[in-house]
C-alpha cells in the first residue's frame, strides 16, 4: 500500500504536467496512433458513433462489466502495417484508473497506457512518456445502459445479434466502441471494433486485479520535463 499512497501523491503533481499536455483527440491521433488501441479512453464527440443507425432493435438484458477484470485481447494489425498485437487489459473501477500493456510481436519492451477516471491518460515505454487528457475517462461498468447526454457513458445503442468468432453475439456500438460482441449464452465480451481494429478477447478475468502496485505508477519521466513528452516509440 506505501506504493500506491506514492502514487497519489505523484498524481497529485502529475495534473499540471497533464493539462498542459492536453490535446484534442483528434491531434493525439495524428501524431500517435497507438492511441487508437485504447479501448477505454474516449473522445469528446459524444454518441458519434451510434447516429444513424436504422431503427435499432430494443435493448436486450445485458450484463455490465465486473467492477475489475483482466482481459487479453489480440489485434491482427499487418493489414495496416503494424504486427500482431496483445493487449494485456486490467481496468479497475473502483481504484480510478485501467492499464493496458501492449505488446507487439516480437519488439520487446512493451508499451504501457495507465488511464484514469477523469481522463487523463500517460503512455510510456522504458525511454518515453507522453500525457494526455480526454474529456470523458474510463467507462463505468454499466456504460451500456447509459443514455446519450448523460455522463460516464456518452450513450449506447443495441444493434441486435450477430455471429463473431463463432459466439452468438449481442451487439453494441457508442463513442469508444464502432462494435462491441457480447456472447449471448456467458454476457462476456468476445471482440470489439475500436478505430477500424477488431480485438479478439483471448481471456476476461471477472475480478483480476494487478497486484503491484507500482505497476500501475508512471515513471519518473512522465512528471520530468527531460524525458516527458517524448515521443513514444510507434506500434
Ligand atoms: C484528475 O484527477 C486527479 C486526482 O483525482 C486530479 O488531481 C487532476 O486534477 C485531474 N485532472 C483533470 C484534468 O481533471
Ligand atoms: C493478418 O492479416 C493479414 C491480412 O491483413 C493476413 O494475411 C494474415 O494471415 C493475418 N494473420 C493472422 C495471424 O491472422
Ligand atoms: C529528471 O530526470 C533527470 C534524469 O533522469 C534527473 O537527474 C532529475 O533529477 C529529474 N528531475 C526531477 C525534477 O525529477
Amino acid at each position: 500500500m506505501g506504493q500506491c499512497a506514492i502514487m497519489a501523491a505523484t498524481w497529485m503533481e502529475a495534473s499540471q504536467v497533464t493539462d498542459a499536455a492536453a490535446a484534442s483527440r483528434a491531434d493525439v491521433a495524428s501524431r500517435l496512433p497507438l492511441l487508437h488501441l485504447t479501448f477505454l479512453l474516449l473522445a469528446t464527440a459524444a454518441a458519434a458513433a451510434v447516429g444513424g443507425e436504422p431503427s435499432p432493435p430494443p435493448a436486450t438484458a445485458t450484463t455490465p462489466w465486473p467492477e475489475k477484470f483482466h482481459a487479453v485481447v489480440v489485434t491482427n494489425l499487418t493489414g495496416s502495417g503494424g504486427r500482431l498485437q496483445q493487449i494485456d487489459i486490467y481496468y479497475d473501477w473502483p481504484r480510478g484508473s485501467a492499464l493496458n500493456v501492449i505488446r507487439n510481436q516480437l519488439a520487446g519492451d512493451p508499451l504501457r497506457d495507465v488511464q484514469w477516471v477523469n481522463g487523463t491518460s500517460y503512455l510510456f515505454d522504458a525511454m518515453s512518456c507522453r500525457a494526455f487528457h480526454f474529456a470523458v475517462g474510463l467507462l463505468p461498468p454499466d456504460w451500456k445502459k447509459k443514455k446519450a447526454g448523460h455522463d460516464g457513458g456518452g450513450g449506447a445503442a443495441y444493434l441486435g445479434r450477430e455471429h463473431v468468432d463463432g459466439f452468438d453475439c449481442h451487439v453494441w456500438s457508442n463513442f469508444v466502441f464502432d462494435r462491441y460482441y457480447e456472447d449471448v449464452v456467458t454476457g462476456l465480451p468476445v471482440a470489439w471494433i475500436v478505430d477500424g481494429m477488431e480485438r479478439h478477447v483471448l481471456s476476461f478475468e471477472p475480478g483480476a486485479v494487478l497486484e503491484d502496485c507500482s505497476k500501475w505508477q508512471a515513471p519518473a519521466y512522465c512528471f520530468n520535463g527531460s524525458k516527458a513528452d517524448a515521443p513514444a516509440s510507434s506500434p
